[in-house]
């Protein structure tokens, strides 16, 4: 299988010195970004302009998380900027394979996201329409929180299904992954790691993320 890719989420970084955070993380696959809108999620962070300028300051190509109302609206701006992969959730989405086709059609790889709550057997017909696919494994709003075990037999299903058609789609999880969580997520058959508090609270940051993929990748 291919390396494992660990994705940095920045909600976990001080938004006031953003361009000296995104250095500390050179050694990240993809910068994850997560954009709240304080209405699909009860939490707010930042929209289009921010992305733009993160786009601007790093090297890094951007993974957009976006937790917002109405993606089939919004969700092509932020490809348009440039963001190498736009996930959006399902549970927003009023059309999510037009809106896949979309984001593709911009440039950038489509991905679709799913709730705790949300099963993933709706996907199963989808897996072509999607780059990735990203399973939460915490209740998407706020970093720091508990890695949700019970979401490993989902992550397996859908492995399962993805191996059974042959698809290349990559499977993302988010949310409580750290040294002690990465390895259940990666033998349920994740390929795609986004961790916050795990990498910006780390002393060295380049440390945590080699030390992540390769626990991973065991
Ligand atoms: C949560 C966000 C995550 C968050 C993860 O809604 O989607 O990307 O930053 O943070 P940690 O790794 O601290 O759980
Ligand atoms: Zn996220």
């Amino acid at each position: 299988p291919a390396a494992p890719r660990i994705n940095p989420s920045i909600l976990a970084a001080d938004f006031v010195n953003m361009e000296a955070e995104l250095a500390r993380i050179a050694a990240a696959d993809f910068v994850h970004v997560d954009v709240m809108d304080n209405h699909f999620v009860p939490n707010l962070t930042f929209g289009p302009q921010m992305v733009e300028r993160i786009q601007a300051t790093s090297p890094i190509p951007l993974d957009v998380h976006l937790m917002i109302a109405d993606p089939d609206r919004w969700a092509p701006g932020y490809a348009e900027l440039g963001a190498a992969s736009v996930t959006f959730h399902l549970e927003a989405a009023t059309e999510p394979v037009s809106l896949a086709r979309r984001l593709r059609d911009i440039g950038a790889r489509a991905g679709v996201a799913v709730k705790p709550a949300t099963p993933v057997e709706g996907l199963f017909d989808l897996l072509d329409d999607f780059d990735q696919i990203l399973v939460m494994t915490v209740e998407p709003g706020f970093g720091g929180q508990s890695f949700m075990s019970e979401m490993m037999p989902k992550l397996r299903r859908l492995a399962d299904e993805a191996k059974r058609r042959g698809s290349s789609v990559w499977l993302q999880v988010d949310g409580g992954i750290a040294a002690s969580t990465i390895e259940q997520a990666a033998e349920a058959g994740a390929d795609t790691f986004v961790a916050g508090s795990a990498v910006f609270g780390a002393d060295d940051p380049g440390r945590a993320i080699a030390a992540l993929r390769e626990t991973a990748a065991r």
